[in-house]
């Protein structure tokens, strides 16, 4: 068990939902974090709750598609506090839709944060870390990166990405004392939808369905993922109907993409998503 109690810790798209509750999770450890988001009232206010929580810590505005923004993210907090023990590459947005329907501009402003946010912070984080002797890395992606639900393209690609480069830096970082842990959530309740871009009506009240019925909260989400930092652990799928789907695709690849392929070939595939979006099953 490597404890965070006390420790540093730079977090990016702090303003809100998962990445607000990570902070307070690390706030009630008395770590001092950096809350690193495009949108800085958010973030302000975040901040305020780290403080009231027991934990420390500074804003700053930081648009993480933007190479040159994360690399003076990164060269803000080491010359400012000498070291970074965790960093989290949380920012994200979605995007939904049928590949050929979904605009290129929109799969190049979801790859922009989602994907290359996370990369611009392992790139400028790593060699840093390398040189103060170890550190952790928490990547964001999501359980769609695992299991490729329809309509959802832009996003299961940039968080399989995610998932694949995480898997690359555990092995490769090893030696290098610095670990990494990638979290899979399945839908939880928070702003994410509000900035969502979509192609038809459907996609929208099914995404709306899925975080109104979610069973799990951002701050349980959070609870779990920090858990799983502590314990060194490359996966955290927090969920269990996602440990469970991702179990069954790993058992039978061929029964799961059998299995997904007939259900959208029937004219019910939409309100069978629809359900289990109701029942809370995704
Ligand atoms: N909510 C879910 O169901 C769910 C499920 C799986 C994974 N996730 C992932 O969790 C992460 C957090 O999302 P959330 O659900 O808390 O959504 P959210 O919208 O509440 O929070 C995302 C934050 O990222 C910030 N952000 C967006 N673009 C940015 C940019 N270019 N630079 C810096 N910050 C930026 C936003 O301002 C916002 O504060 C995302 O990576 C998301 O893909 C969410």
């Amino acid at each position: 068990m490597h404890r965070l109690d006390g420790k540093n810790i730079v977090l990016t798209g702090g303003g809100s939902g998962l990445g607000r509750e990570l902070a307070l999770t690390l706030a009630r450890k008395g770590c001092r974090i950096g809350v690193c988001d495009i949108n800085v009232e958010g973030a302000e206010e975040t901040l305020d709750m780290v403080k009231s929580a027991g934990g420390s810590g500074e804003v700053l505005r930081v648009d993480v598609s933007r190479p040159e923004q994360v690399e003076a993210m990164a060269g803000h907090f080491f010359s400012e506090w000498g070291r970074v023990d965790l960093l989290i590459n949380n920012a994200g947005v979605v995007s939904v839709g049928f590949v050929g329907e979904i605009k290129l501009e929109d799969w190049q402003w979801l790859f922009g944060v989602n994907f290359w946010g996370m990369l611009h912070g392992c790139h400028s984080f790593i060699p840093r870390m390398k040189t103060q002797g170890g550190g952790h890395i928490l990547n964001v992606a999501s359980a769609a990166g695992l299991l490729c639900m329809m309509e959802m393209g832009p996003y299961n690609t940039a968080k399989a990405a995610i998932i694949s480069l995480s898997e690359t830096l555990r092995w490769e970082l090893a030696p290098d004392k610095i670990g990494v842990t990638v979290l899979c959530p399945m839908f939880f309740n928070t702003h994410l939808l509000d900035n969502m871009r979509y192609t038809d009506q459907f996609e929208c009240d099914f995404a709306h369905s899925t975080f109104e019925h979610a069973r799990m909260t951002a701050d349980q989400v959070a609870a779990k993922a920090i858990k799983a930092v502590e314990k060194r652990r490359l996966y955290c799928v927090p969920q269990g109907t996602g440990k469970f789907f991702w179990g069954v695709k790993r058992i039978s690849p061929s029964f799961f993409s059998g299995l997904m392929s007939f259900i959208n070939r029937t004219p019910v595939a939409r309100p069978i998503y629809m359900l289990l979006a109701r029942l809370g099953l995704l």
